[in-house]
């Protein structure tokens, strides 16, 4: 099936561009219907613009989390949407707004790609912490949002190489092709296939009886 999507980002937009060119090459079967951000100014308006796709800046400043997250919900509501994506959103989503968005499983439809390995190098700085430790495999994580920053069900990793001669600079863009790589993907698969997952063996015991053993959880949407 086609998914419709809100992207929310809060700067460049590179992710938001990868996303937007392969749905334009037919690469991805999905529609933004919504690009929502927090920064005015963010690259992520200029490329949303350019695609056509409807914009919302929700500025957060001078609000309390609250208070953004009602705007931000009542923007998102405007729309029907299948899931929320998240491409470098530098908020972290309160339990009430991912509440919203909730599916008749209890995950939530909000996905997010995050610069490492998780559950390695969690945060704002998955590249330069990486870089920093000396890993000699790095890579990026696209995973559904829980409650806890950078934690929920990991969709997919793709790793990549430290070689010898990197600067911090080298390793991010390598990361970051990988990224635009990676994220059109997992929503293509999803589009295709539904949500697919490991389960975590300790959170979900249960689950894997009800399955009848088999060690992957899907879903189609
Ligand atoms: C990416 O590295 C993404 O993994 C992280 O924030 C960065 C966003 O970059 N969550 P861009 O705005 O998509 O260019």
């Amino acid at each position: 099936m086609s998914l419709n999507i809100a992207v929310l980002a809060s700067g460049r937009g590179s992710n938001l561009e990868a996303i937007l060119d392969a749905i334009a090459q037919g690469k991805l079967d999905a529609k933004v219907q919504l690009v929502l951000v927090n920064v005015a100014g963010a690259g992520a308006v200029d490329i949303a613009s350019k695609h056509g796709v409807a914009t919302a800046v929700v500025p957060n400043a001078g609000l309390s989390r609250q208070e953004h997250e009602e705007k931000v919900v009542a923007e998102l509501k405007k729309h029907q949407l299948d899931f929320i994506v998240l491409a470098g959103y530098m908020r972290v989503l309160s339990p009430n707004l991912l509440s919203h968005f909730k599916d008749n499983r209890g995950f939530f439809k909000v996905i997010n790609i995050h610069p490492s390995l998780l559950p390695s190098f969690p945060g704002i700085r998955g590249y330069e912490e990486a870089y920093e430790y000396g890993v000699k495999i790095a890579g990026v994580t696209v995973h559904l949002v829980d409650e806890k920053v950078d934690h929920g069900p990991i969709l997919a990793q793709a790793t990549f190489t430290r070689s010898p001669d990197d600067t911090l600079e080298s390793f991010k863009a390598r990361g970051l092709k990988i990224e635009h790589e990676l994220f059109p993907q997992v929503l293509q698969s999803i589009a295709q296939d539904g949500v697919s997952f490991f389960p975590r063996l300790k959170d979900a015991k249960t689950e894997l009886t009800e399955n009848k053993g088999t060690d992957r959880e899907t879903a189609r949407r």
